[in-house]
């Protein structure tokens, strides 16, 4: 088994971060952390391109149904459908027209526990319950009702993989082996030795 200092994960940041400057700012917070970025590039994901990244595992669409569904029925709100995997199929064909709207950027960061660590810092799938000090926490206000009442993908900023499994399927549909880097940090030191 590798060193846990060797884990890597991926974030993508979503056209909304782009559209509002929020690039340096979401950096920022992985870097102070001390995770080391090894990888990063900005482009426009097809459709399909973001369907695979979704359907990797083929259990998310149920799940991220009933996630959705227990967030109207905790605000005492109805859902627009009461199977989890009709309201998975919607929010991937909204997460697909979403994220292919425009740039992204995607990044491997490497670290210690680094996959739930991002996902700490990430903070929860909607802003609107996320807590304050995580990234969709502080930086914006969506929730499920607002984003299926007006038949969009939740605007969150960020994706993170969700756990190792999630992150070693993930990074090889991103990167390719040469555009990962592998080079000392000077604060590696201090922080491992
Ligand atoms: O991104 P995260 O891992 O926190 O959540 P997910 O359950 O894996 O869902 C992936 C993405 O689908 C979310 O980040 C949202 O952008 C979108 N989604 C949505 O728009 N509406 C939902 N009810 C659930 C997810
Ligand atoms: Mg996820």
């Amino acid at each position: 088994m590798s060193h846990p200092k060797f884990e890597q994960t991926l974030v993508v940041l979503k056209p909304d971060a782009i559209q509002r400057s929020l690039i340096g700012e979401i950096i920022k917070r992985f870097e102070r952390v001390g995770l080391k970025m090894v990888g990063i590039k900005m482009f426009v994901p097809t459709g399909e391109f973001i369907e695979k990244h979704y359907t990797f595992d083929p259990s998310w669409k149920r799940k991220a149904g009933e996630k959705s569904i227990k967030g109207f029925l905790e605000k005492g709100i109805p859902a627009p459908t009461d199977n989890p995997l009709e309201a998975g199929e919607r929010i991937l064909d909204s997460l697909r027209a979403y994220l292919s709207s425009g740039p992204v950027i995607a990044m491997v960061w490497q670290g210690a526990h680094a996959v739930p660590l991002v996902r700490k810092l990430v903070g929860g799938t909607e802003p609107h319950s996320s807590d304050v000090g995580t990234i969709r926490g502080d930086f914006v206000l969506d929730s499920y009702v607002l984003s299926s009442g007006d038949n969009r993908s939740i605007r969150n900023l960020i994706h993170a993989s969700g756990n190792e499994e999630e992150a070693e399927q993930e990074i090889p549909h991103w990167f390719s082996k040469h555009e990962l880097i592998d080079y000392r940090l000077v604060q590696e030191a201090i922080i491992y030795e």
